[in-house]
């Protein structure tokens, strides 16, 4: 491999994709491995930097992980972090002991030395510590160039062996000048030039899933989000039409969305791709018939979908590779160190258990999601696909309260567009916003007949992690002008409620 490469070795520690992120936000190629990999491996690797990631452990526990000693002689810079950096300090024969003061949290970071890895690193800012023990006694031929009130060694450097310890984490949003420090030591000490961008990793992926699937067939549960949508388009690239996507219009989509994917994805659009859409709206309506309790809802709209899933594989006959558009948040959610659970968002209920194939294909796996919507843009997706908001797997099933009819979608399709496309031209900025239909009725006046029809329920939220969210603070003429419209031009619409409830004690969705 003749690529510039940043080895990543994984001690346990709870954010080594985040420092695989951040070697990527230098634009350098990067790959994370178990400590225990073989020399031999490494070797081959080629790697222009090491970096040893955090762990739970402590050094001088029984079978605490060690990485072989001969990684100090291949010529390459190391940098080691939290536990990397300790174990460092042991195997050089510095002192590692339990701290008087443990620190977890924010320290200020006093710089001794403004050179080699704390090169324009600006003094006394907030780095991010979370350790029991620390460095007592720094290794011969090695030097302390930062400290904090705590942690009288934060930062050491060997400089004539090209060896560097970390006790702060680096690669965590937390600490101010992570990313000045981290891309010290990738483009500074190990030399990478940072040509690395998205596309080669999309050329990376389509070379190695060529490897893997061959001539098998492959089969994707196409949602029309982001992540299902960019894992579709890069298979295709790889294998065109072994590649074989199911896309299910389940009638609980927002207005247009099912023509818009299948113009991406269907026979006219720039896929060599079997794009199979099943139209199952009437399937669902009677599914769902009489049913307004929420999560029994939730549940027969993923138990039809299984159903669906289930009917077209059958069709296709052996499918041998299963495609899932997991991301690295997903991984984390699901546990950390575990593979990621088939996540029930993708695809609304899981998929089925009949469904015979011989292996999952995640191409996004190590990928945050702004990294998916720069990949999606490389690998040419429209901006209105790449840069959707989440959308729940249940669709609009879950923003009708109460039962759900096909002209109670119609209604809620018509007001959510509305919203959404005066909110797009006003500039506001919200992370979620979408119309509900509550299940209210009331008496209003529409010239001069008395109605009695729905209130639709406005909701946008600014949240960060989608765990908690604050209503978005929307300007009063940009209410009023979505509510006249939607009063005037959805039909059985004749009141407009802005949800001011945040989450907690709200949820962003409905049910
Ligand atoms: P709540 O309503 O729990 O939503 O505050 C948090 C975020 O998750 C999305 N959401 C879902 N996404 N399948 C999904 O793919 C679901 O069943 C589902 N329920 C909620 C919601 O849109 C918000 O972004």
């Amino acid at each position: 491999m003749n690529k510039e490469m940043i080895l990543v070795l994984d001690f346990g520690g709870q954010y080594n994709q985040l420092i695989a992120r951040r070697v990527r936000d230098c634009s350098v190629y990067c790959e994370v491995h178990n400590y225990d990999i073989s020399m031999d491996e490494i070797k081959a690797k080629n790697p222009k930097g090491i970096i040893f990631t955090g762990g739970p452990n402590s050094i001088y526990e029984n079978n605490s992980p060690k990485v072989d000693e001969e990684i100090y002689k291949l010529g390459v810079p190391v940098l080691g972090l939290c536990y990397g950096a300790q174990m460092m300090t042991h195997q050089f024969g510095g002192e590692v002991s339990t701290a008087p003061v443990s620190e977890f949290g924010k320290a200020r970071l006093k710089i001794d030395k403004r050179d080699g890895i704390l090169k324009d690193v600006r003094d006394d800012t907030t780095c991010w510590m979370s350790h029991v023990d620390y460095i007592s006694k720094v290794p011969s031929g090695f030097e302390t160039v930062a400290h904090t009130i705590d942690c009288p060694v934060a930062v050491m450097e060997n400089r004539e062996e090209n060896l560097y310890a970390i006790q702060f984490h680096p690669e965590v949003n937390h600490t101010e000048e992570g990313p000045k420090i981290l891309s010290n030591f990738i483009l500074n000490i190990c030399g990478c030039k940072g040509d690395w961008k998205m596309d080669s990793y999309a050329d990376e992926q389509i070379k190695s899933i060529r490897e893997k699937v061959k001539g098998g067939k492959v089969l994707c549960a196409l949602s029309g989000g982001v992540d299902s949508s960019v894992s579709a388009v890069l298979l295709s690239k790889a294998i065109g039409s072994q590649l074989t996507c199911v896309f299910v219009d389940h009638g609980l989509l927002r207005k247009n969305e099912a023509e818009e994917v299948s113009r991406v994805f269907g026979p006219d659009g720039d896929y060599n791709l079997n794009f199979i859409k099943v139209d199952a709206k009437q399937r669902y309506y009677d599914k769902l018939k009489g049913i307004i309790e929420p999560e029994e809802k939730r549940k027969a709209i993923g138990e039809e979908f299984i159903r669906i899933f289930e009917e077209e594989a059958k069709k296709i006959g052996t499918v041998d590779y299963l495609v899932q558009g997991t991301i690295y948040p997903d991984v984390i959610e699901s546990g950390l160190g575990k593979s990621a659970v088939i996540k029930s968002h993708h695809n609304v209920g899981g998929l089925p258990d009949h469904v015979d194939f011989k292996e999952i294909i995640e191409p996004l796996r190590p990928l945050f999601k702004d990294e998916v919507r720069k990949l999606g843009r490389e690998l040419g997706l429209p901006d209105y696909l790449v840069n959707r908001q989440p959308f729940p797997g249940p669709g609009l099933g879950i923003r009708i309260i109460g039962e759900v009819t096909a002209d109670k979608v119609k209604i809620v399709q018509e007001a959510d567009a509305i919203f959404r496309e005066e909110l797009d031209k006003s500039g506001v900025v919200a992370n979620q916003y979408f119309a509900a239909l509550t299940n209210m009725r009331s008496v209003g006046v529409m010239g001069d007949f008395r109605t009695y029809d729905y209130a639709i329920a406005l909701r946008a939220v600014t949240t960060t992690d989608f765990m908690t969210a604050e209503s978005a603070n929307l300007p009063w003429e940009l209410l009023e002008k979505v509510t006249t419209r939607i009063v005037n031009e959805v039909e059985h619409v004749n009141r407009v409620f802005y949800d001011l409830t945040g989450k907690p004690p709200g949820t962003i969705e409905f049910e």
